[in-house]
């Protein structure tokens, strides 16, 4: 049987918030801690802009921590007609680098979808204003065991074999990984100074990367 490729359609947006609690590890506390990453910067008004914003969930809790030079780019114009909007909304597959620069680019859950991860990846890093930050969230490249882990998270969640499986087939050339060390590389090679994980469930990895003063113990 074929199944048809994932896609974030009308469906997807629907179901968006229940799919992000049942099959994203970490969901919650990582948009948390974007926001405690974000207040600990100590900008004033930064420029904030939310890379995959979807429904604009990322988005709503940062409006409600007071930051208001909000931004949020998705390429699905049914996810973004759903979307929280209070915020400068944009539909583009490519890094909208003619609004920047922008002090601080959340990325999370979002390059994976992206095959030109490279090229979106040096976009963002030209449009870093000096001293910003980028936080990146990504399901990386993981073998059986660890993956069975995450698969663990989803049936805790109530998801059932039928569902890991048709969503498995469905990502399959949607959704690609690439290594941890990958993206360690590929950021220092860009430029950040500092390149460190704040965050790790299962396949899931938080990077922060910027311009951060690094403290040696
Ligand atoms: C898992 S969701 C991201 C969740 C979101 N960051 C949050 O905090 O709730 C992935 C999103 O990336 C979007 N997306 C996929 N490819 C994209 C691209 N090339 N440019 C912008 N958004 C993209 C999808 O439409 C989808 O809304």
């Amino acid at each position: 049987m074929t199944v048809k490729k994932w896609e974030f359609d009308q469906a997807a947006a629907e179901n968006f918030a229940a799919i992000a609690r049942r099959e994203i590890p970490d969901y919650q506390r990582v948009i948390d801690l974007t926001i405690n990453i974000i207040r600990k910067l100590g900008l004033a008004n930064p420029k904030i802009i939310d890379v995959g914003s979807a429904i604009g969930t990322t988005l709503q809790a940062l409006y409600a921590a007071g930051f208001r030079n909000l931004y949020g780019v998705d390429s699905s114009a049914e996810m973004l007609a759903r979307s929280f909007d209070k915020a400068t909304l944009l539909q583009s597959n490519t890094f909208p680098e003619d609004h920047g620069p922008y002090d601080v680019i959340i990325a999370n859950w979002v390059l994976h979808f992206i095959p030109e991860r490279e090229t979106y990846l040096q976009a963002i890093r030209r449009s870093l204003a000096p001293g910003g930050v980028l936080i990146l969230t990504e399901k990386v490249a993981a073998g059986e065991l660890a993956n069975e882990l995450y698969y663990d998270f989803k049936r805790a969640n109530g998801v059932s074999e039928a569902e890991i499986a048709i969503k498995k087939q469905r990502l399959q050339g949607v959704l690609t990984t690439l290594p941890l060390e990958w993206y360690l590389v590929q950021l220092r090679e860009l430029g950040f100074r500092a390149v460190e994980v704040v965050n790790a469930n299962t396949v899931f990895v938080t990077l922060l990367a910027g311009a951060l003063h690094v403290e040696h113990d």
